[in-house]
């Protein structure tokens, strides 16, 4: 039975598949509030997020709460952390108080795995610098095959700050192992070689070439703040040979899915237009999160119901990711 949840690439196919169908059961209490159940009344949820977010933390704060559980959020800025607390402690001392599950997003890759290795907690992986966030790869799939009825053979095309990102590694684990055929698009700056050791089709700098016959079309955020060098002249050229516009669209299936994890560039990596157009599920996708952090909670709290985790503790081996 499963602990934590830290990555896409160690869950089964056969997880990923009771994690959507949970999710589907969940969607309708996550807009009509006379359907939630509030099964969870004895579940204490924490988010410690390192790093800013509007859609991951507050959609874990409102699943838990849905599911009938407390959630609260470690604010890190007027926390103990500006006092030199290190992550390590600050994970030990929150599970001293009883929480259940903590939900962490931090700046380097592995601090998921840290705090999973010293706590009593699940610990769910918020997004981990540029290794894993594998509940938006969980809430793509689910949107994905809500609309698509499944996976295998489906064309998705990836395209944006490849390097970068965490859900562009998460999603490639996710949907390769689920039979998809995944091609990465951007500049060649921003896309990484060894992905194709991660079994995607295709690695590409054209994007048209990239789109053509797409199923999917999912875009990605230039994330600046990971960028360590310059890595293209500026956001309008960019936009202009790397960004998806309407024209550029007419290549892929005309009933290709736009997907972005946002928040979104407008006029970066899609044109407006594309971005409130009648392909785009970026709203859903927003909304299957809230479904798909119920699903991943529960999941989670009754595997802790059958397993009593044993205590893991600093001088336990500490699981990086890589
Ligand atoms: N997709 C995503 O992780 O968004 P937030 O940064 O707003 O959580």
């Amino acid at each position: 039975m499963r602990k934590d949840l830290l990555g896409i690439k160690d869950l089964s196919k056969e997880e990923i598949i009771h994690l959507l169908q949970e999710a589907k059961k969940h969607k309708p209490k996550v807009m009509d509030k006379i359907l939630r159940d509030f099964n969870l009344k004895n579940t204490s949820l924490t988010t410690l997020f390192y790093e800013n977010s509007t859609r991951t933390k507050m959609s874990f704060l409102l699943a838990a709460e849905y599911l009938g559980a407390y959630a609260d959020d470690l604010n890190i800025s007027t926390s103990s952390v500006l006092k030199g607390e290190s992550l390590v402690d600050t994970g030990m001392t929150i599970d001293a108080m009883g929480t259940n599950v903590i939900v962490i997003r931090h700046g380097m890759s592995g601090a998921a795995h840290l705090l999973a290795a010293n706590v009593k907690a699940s610990v769910i992986n918020g997004g981990d610098g540029a290794n894993e966030h594998p509940t938006q790869a969980l809430l793509d799939m689910y949107t994905i095959w809500e609309k698509k009825g499944g996976f295998e053979g489906l064309n998705v095309t990836i395209v944006g700050d490849i390097a970068n990102s965490r859900v562009a590694r998460s999603n490639i684990f996710g949907l390769v192992k689920m039979g998809a055929k995944v091609t990465l698009a951007g500049p060649s700056t921003l896309l990484s070689g060894n992905m194709k050791a991660l079994g995607v089709e295709r690695i590409t700098s054209n994007v048209a070439e990239a789109i053509k016959d797409a199923d999917v079309v999912m875009g990605l955020r230039i994330q600046l703040e990971r960028q360590k060098a310059v890595q293209f002249p500026s956001l309008p050229e960019y936009a202009r040979f790397f960004g998806v516009s309407q024209e550029m669209l007419t290549h892929a299936k005309s009933d290709a899915l736009i997907m972005h994890p946002g928040p979104v560039n407008r006029g970066v990596e899609f044109s407006t237009d594309i971005i409130d157009g009648e392909q785009s599920v970026i709203l859903e996708q927003v909304e299957n999160g809230v479904a798909m952090r119920m699903a991943v909670i529960e999941y989670l709290e009754n595997a802790r119901d059958v397993v009593i985790p044993q205590t893991t503790r600093r001088d336990n081996v500490i699981a990086m990711a890589q």
